[in-house]
């Protein structure tokens, strides 16, 4: 099956290879290497010279460690939502014992700015939640600017940032984001069940003075001891961390300049080739994500008529909506290591299917569009 999902993503040859030599003793000179390797490849990837913290568990699992080191009983978050995950941090949040104040967005649309700093000046708040890349509606946030408002207002900056680091632009130290947290298996094209989470010096303040500790595995604090050793606090998986490691060396191969200007490309190629095809993309043009495209279900066609077929009769898969958007919307995901062929064969496919669901396109306007894109851009 073809995945042009977002995440888990179709993974390099290199790194299954990478995955298939020996378990080593996680506590070796020969293991330690590897991690530290690990460890540079990941500050070039978050643009931060802060220390990483490598999580076994998905992309949650770092957004509950972040959350549950730095969050005390009655703290107050302001919480940005706006889709599935920006809720979902908010929700983290809450059950860690935080008044969570939300700002509310739109599905599909970014914040208002003047909205945040509202919420904010209204509250007591110690920290600001955002997700960067909104993955359920194909919408990017401006980080950038939620990071001056964190610094202005001296809040600890936490942002979900799983589908955008190693895809799209994070100035993590630029940004001042004080928890940056990512996951393996999106845009860095490693495989699944690792997170991260960069941790500032400020957040390190608040993660050591925190008495109120609510996590044992996920407590950030065990991780930091461990990195001055070179190591992690519990057994590492050695296999997923040999996959990481093949994948960030092509990540830095490629240099991540490029890599985000080819994210860029394959993102404006599908939307133009999505609207070539007389199709309506869900978020507004402005704040459109680099790295899924969410494109609206054509009326009278159904989640079937074009998901299921393009699975049943073409082998791509490709995310369904979530939540409210469920049988609305379907995303297509251009992250890691997707490139033109690979984008031109879910179009020319997807063309078929809608073609064949009587929805009205001239064929082979959606791969024009695309390819015309890469020329000029690619
Ligand atoms: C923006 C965002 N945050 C969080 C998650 C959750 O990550 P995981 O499924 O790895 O726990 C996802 C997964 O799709 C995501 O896209």
């Amino acid at each position: 099956m073809k995945l042009l999902i977002p995440g888990p993503v179709e993974l390099d040859s290199e790194v299954l290879l990478a995955m298939a030599k020996p378990v080593m003793g996680h506590r070796t000179p020969d293991f330690e290497e590897i991690l530290a390797e690990c460890w540079r490849l990941l500050k070039y990837v978050y643009q931060t010279r802060n220390d990483v913290a490598i999580i076994t568990g998905s992309g949650t699992s770092a957004m509950e460690a972040a959350v549950a080191s730095v969050i005390k009983e009655g703290d107050e978050v302001v919480s940005i939502t706006g889709g599935k995950f920006g809720e979902r941090l908010g929700e983290i949040a809450a059950a860690f014992g935080a008044k969570v104040r939300k700002v509310e967005v739109e599905w599909g649309r970014t914040f208002a700015i003047e909205e945040v700093e509202k919420a904010i000046a209204e509250s007591n708040a110690t920290a600001i939640t955002l997700t960067h890349n909104e993955t359920s509606t194909g919408v990017v946030h401006d980080a950038r600017a939620v990071g001056r408002l964190a610094r202005e207002y001296d809040l600890l900056f936490i942002a979900d940032c799983i589908t955008s680091v190693g895809g799209d632009e994070v100035k993590t130290d630029e940004w001042g984001i004080d928890l940056c947290i990512t996951g393996s298996q999106k845009c860095l094209a490693a495989p699944p069940g690792l997170g991260f989470v960069a941790v500032s010096e400020r957040a390190w303040e608040a993660i050591e003075s925190n008495a109120e500790k609510r996590a044992y595995y996920l407590d950030l604090a065990k991780y930091r001891k461990s990195l001055a050793k070179r190591t992690t606090p519990f057994t590492p998986s050695v296999t997923l961390i040999y996959g990481l490691h093949a994948a960030l060396k092509k990540i830095e191969e490629e240099t991540l300049e490029a890599r985000i200007r080819r994210h860029h490309t394959l993102a404006e190629a599908t939307r133009k080739a999505a609207e070539a095809m007389n199709l309506e993309l869900f978020a507004e043009r402005r704040c459109a994500s680099n790295t899924v495209t969410a494109i609206k279900i054509p009326p009278g066609l159904s989640d079937d008529d074009v998901r299921g077929a393009l699975k049943r009769e073409h082998g791509i898969l490709v995310a369904g909506g979530q939540a409210q958007l469920k049988g609305r919307i379907f995303r297509i995901g251009h992250m890691g290591n997707v490139r033109f062929g690979d984008l031109a064969q879910v179009l020319s496919a997807l063309e078929l299917v809608l073609q064949k669901a009587g929805h009205e396109l001239e064929p082979g306007a959606g791969v024009a569009a695309a390819e015309e894109v890469f020329s000029r851009e690619g």
